[in-house]
């Protein structure tokens, strides 16, 4: 549990605030690139950590979020033109419908032609302007300090040639802390997610020895944290056999990136956490394969909620199975086939989570020894955002190096001496995605 100030610090990410301050030291995925699929194309809206933005492609492929509100009446600047070489003026840049006041994707007024020729009031106005760049199917910004600036990142699914990966992305109604723990919790995939069979012992005889069913033979993993550089590496360590381990391997990137080992040989998963502001938050759902174009099979999969993607609205990414009609959860199928009754893996996880509220409670909960990953994390950002609104230098996890991780599973020996050495191969990222860098 944490005490009701240690709550409200870790979910309050609006600006100003000590953990909203550490959350815009880092590159932040905000829009799935084809949000913006070409120069000069419609601005979108876009709010991140409270902030109402407009994010834009300029007539040159430029990218920037300004601030929505126009600041001469506060108009949303979504309605803007983005003009190029014909506009009147022949500049790039994004003209407000309401009174023509045009902005450059530095945030410079650039023309305001309700005023006199002669009139020096646009060289007074200036609004937010924060750099963005495009990196493996995402649109990123950079929110904090111009001199902080680092370079992007460079997981390995960010890396990978496009036809490897399938990204996706969801509106959920939690703070983005209530999200990411989630994805942290490896131990409810033995429930959540599996099957009506789960407590059958006929099935788990049949299925002794099976790499993909270790989650079910043994319900209570002990997890082993080991901190590092980028965040830390989760160790979930369940019985298989006699005297074997079957080890889950996942890591946790600062400030929000968690990962989903693979059983066998399909797409990796992984997804970012990102507040829209305290109450809501994208989850960017990616999978990828490290060493394979996706098959039009698994990509059709899917688009169609598969793995840990869902249907979702069009305009507003909030899924068609939400809170209003219950996760479409099927009493006949939680009877029968599925454990949990709720169709899709993603939406399981959205409705245990939304129904916790939008900022859970963490002063009422009672963790047990699998939730030790949870606490970690939550006392590494905590931790890191008091010691930066205490003057240190820099938050961990920006060395773009340091990112190059990957999750997976292996059985191990019962005796083996260290699960971080006998794992370390298959946790690494590709070398061939990082021969320029
Ligand atoms: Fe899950």
């Amino acid at each position: 549990m944490l005490s009701f100030d240690d709550n409200s610090f870790l979910t309050d990410t609006n600006r100003g605030t000590p953990m909203g301050d550490l959350l815009r030291r880092y590159w932040i995925p905000v829009l799935l690139s084809e949000e913006l699929p070409e120069p000069g194309c419609p601005p979108v809206r876009a709010q991140v950590l409270g902030e109402r933005l407009v994010a834009v492609r300029d007539v040159s492929g430029r990218l920037a979020l300004l601030q929505e509100g126009c600041p001469h009446r506060r108009v949303s600047l979504f309605f803007a033109r983005n003009e190029g070489p014909d506009a009147p003026d022949g500049a790039p840049g994004l003209r407000c419908v309401y009174h023509g006041w045009k902005y450059d994707l530095s945030g410079n007024c650039i023309d305001m032609p309700n005023e006199p020729k002669t009139s020096r009031f646009k060289d007074h106005i200036q609004i937010t302007a924060y750099p963005a760049q495009e990196r493996g199917g995402v649109i990123w910004v950079y929110m904090g300090p111009a001199e902080s600036q680092p370079a992007l990142p460079e997981l390995e699914w960010a890396m990978v040639p496009d036809a490897q990966r399938f990204v996706s992305k969801r509106l959920q109604f939690t703070n983005f802390a209530q999200a990411m723990e989630g994805g942290i919790d490896s131990s409810h995939v033995s429930f959540l997610h599996s099957d009506a069979g789960l407590w059958n012992p006929d099935r788990a005889q049949r299925d002794t020895g099976s790499l993909s069913t270790g989650l079910l033979q043994d319900t209570a993993p002990r997890f082993f944290i080991e901190p590092t550089d980028y965040g830390f590496l989760i160790g979930a360590r369940r019985q298989s056999g006699p005297s074997n381990y079957y080890w889950r391997i996942t890591q946790w990137l600062m400030p929000w990136y968690t990962f989903i080992p693979r059983d066998a040989d399909g797409p990796i998963g992984a997804h970012a956490w990102v507040p829209i502001d305290n109450e809501s938050c994208f989850a960017f759902s990616v999978s990828y394969h490290p060493d394979r174009p996706l098959t039009s099979q698994e990509t059709n999969s899917f688009r169609h909620g598969g793995s840990i993607h869902a249907v979702v609205d069009e305009e507003t990414f909030v899924p068609l199975q939400r809170a209003s009609n219950n996760y479409r959860i099927d009493r006949v199928l939680q009877s029968t086939v599925s454990w949990s009754g709720i169709p899709g893996i993603a939406m399981e996880d959205v409705a245990m989570q939304e129904s916790m509220g939008t900022v859970v409670d963490r002063t009422d909960e009672h963790l047990g020894s699998s939730d030790a990953a949870i606490v970690a994390a939550r006392r590494r950002l905590i931790g890191e955002a008091r010691a930066l609104a205490g003057g240190a230098d820099s938050p961990s996890g920006l060395d773009p190096a340091s990112q190059r991780v990957r999750s997976g599973s292996a059985v191990l020996p019962a005796d083996a001496e260290s699960w971080v050495d006998a794992t370390a191969e298959i946790r690494a990222a590709d070398s061939r995605y990082y021969a320029n860098s």
